[in-house]
């Protein structure tokens, strides 16, 4: 039987609601298509921080390489500064593991009503694919004289030409393997950051010269905002920098319904290191204890990630079976209009996959 090496990390808030869900459906695809998930859990995040000043060991990454993934809920304590937890455990993972695709789909599932009125269930698919290891959040950069009246501060962005082309032909390549619109939209900011976005633009034409057969198309961010709203049913693959991805995809997830239905993989698509599959959402402090916590992102998430190691029928089984709890109308969490808890959720799914057909 085959067996894969996942490492747990639950984290913060909802993160440890929905990641023991997702688990609980992860299982059950295991058991139902004949696979085992051999599982670590690392009690990473705030509470380790508290306990002992930092938000994992130091040789964090170490322990993690010799797993075949990472299954990653959330991170961020409201008494802890964001950019303490974040650069300590989560960021570390994404830059050191080369995970530089960060895999972001967009979907109007049945069942789920968009805010954008007239847009139903068909009319919204695509994926966003996000620079993951440099550009803004390069981390290079500083604070001069901390607390004067005088002080500085730089945060400089970062563009490698073998970064930036990288991850635009892994976003070509996907929208080629999509065989949709083959269609795929860079978004940049060149007008106002001509060294850095102006070069991301000359390297899009580069690398589209390789793919003749996908159609192109290069916005400017705040445009391509607004066309969220108004066209999202033109967009195929889109790829962006780590920032203009992180906001594009909060944006993304909420046209397609609610930021608890939106996955995210973190992939290195060349398997020298684990790739790290999560939700797109935080660990949100405002209803993290309730149990009311969309399970939907993190499940269709460990769907991804059952993709990215071979187990194909499962995972788009898994997809199917959140497919088919939508559409019957639920169970769901109150962020979709329901009034169902995190687990009774994720029975519903892993019901649904245990009558798939194996
Ligand atoms: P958030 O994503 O945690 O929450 C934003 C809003 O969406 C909140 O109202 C929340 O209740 C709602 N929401 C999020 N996920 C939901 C779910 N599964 N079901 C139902 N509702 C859901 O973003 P935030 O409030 O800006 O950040 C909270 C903390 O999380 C901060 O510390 C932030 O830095 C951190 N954060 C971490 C990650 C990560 O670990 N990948 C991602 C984003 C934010
Ligand atoms: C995300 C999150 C993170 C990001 C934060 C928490 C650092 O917002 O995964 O979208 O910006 O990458
Ligand atoms: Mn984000």
């Amino acid at each position: 039987m085959k067996s894969y090496r996942i490492a747990v990390i639950p984290g913060d808030g909802i993160g440890r609601e929905v990641v023991p869900a997702a688990l609980h459906v992860l299982d059950r695809a295991a058991s139902t298509f004949g696979f085992q998930l051999a599982r670590e859990e690392f009690p990473w995040g705030s509470e380790y921080y508290f306990a002992h000043g930092r938000m994992m060991p130091e040789d964090g990454l170490e322990l993690l390489r010799r797993f075949d993934a990472i299954l990653f809920g959330a991170v961020g304590h409201p008494e802890i500064q964001d950019n303490v937890t974040l650069n300590g455990l989560l960021l570390p993972i994404r830059r050191g593991f080369v995970q530089f695709a960060c895999v972001r789909p967009a979907v109007l599932y049945p069942g789920v009503r968009s805010p954008l009125a007239g847009r139903k269930h068909g009319d919204i698919d695509f994926v966003v694919v996000r620079e993951n290891t440099e550009g803004e959040y390069a981390q290079i950069g500083g604070n001069l004289h901390p607390g004067a009246s005088d002080e500085v501060a730089i945060q400089a962005a970062v563009f490698t030409r073998k970064g930036t082309e990288r991850v635009i032909r892994f976003a070509f390549e996907l929208a080629r393997r999509r065989g949709r619109k083959r269609k795929l939209t860079s978004v940049t900011k060149s007008n106002a950051q001509g060294y850095s976005m102006g070069f991301w633009d000359r390297v899009f034409a580069d690398v589209a010269r390789e793919f003749p057969d996908i159609a192109t198309e290069s916005l400017l961010v705040d445009a391509a905002c607004m066309d969220l709203i108004r066209r999202p049913e033109s967009f195929d693959v889109i790829v962006a920098s780590n920032l203009f991805g992180d906001i594009l995809t909060d944006m993304a997830a909420m046209i397609t319904g609610s930021l608890g239905l939106a996955p995210s993989a973190n992939l290195n698509p060349t398997r020298a290191a684990p790739s790290l599959f999560e939700p797109v959402h935080g660990s949100a402090p405002d209803i993290s204890g309730r149990r009311i916590a969309n399970p939907l992102a993190t499940i269709l998430a460990a769907g991804m990630m059952l993709d990215f190691l071979g187990e194909e029928p499962a995972a788009s089984v898994l997809e199917r079976a959140v497919i088919g709890v939508l559409e019957a109308g639920g169970p769901v969490t109150p962020d979709l209009g329901g009034s169902a808890g995190t687990d009774e959720v994720a029975a519903a799914v892993a019901e649904q996959v245990e009558r798939a057909p194996a």
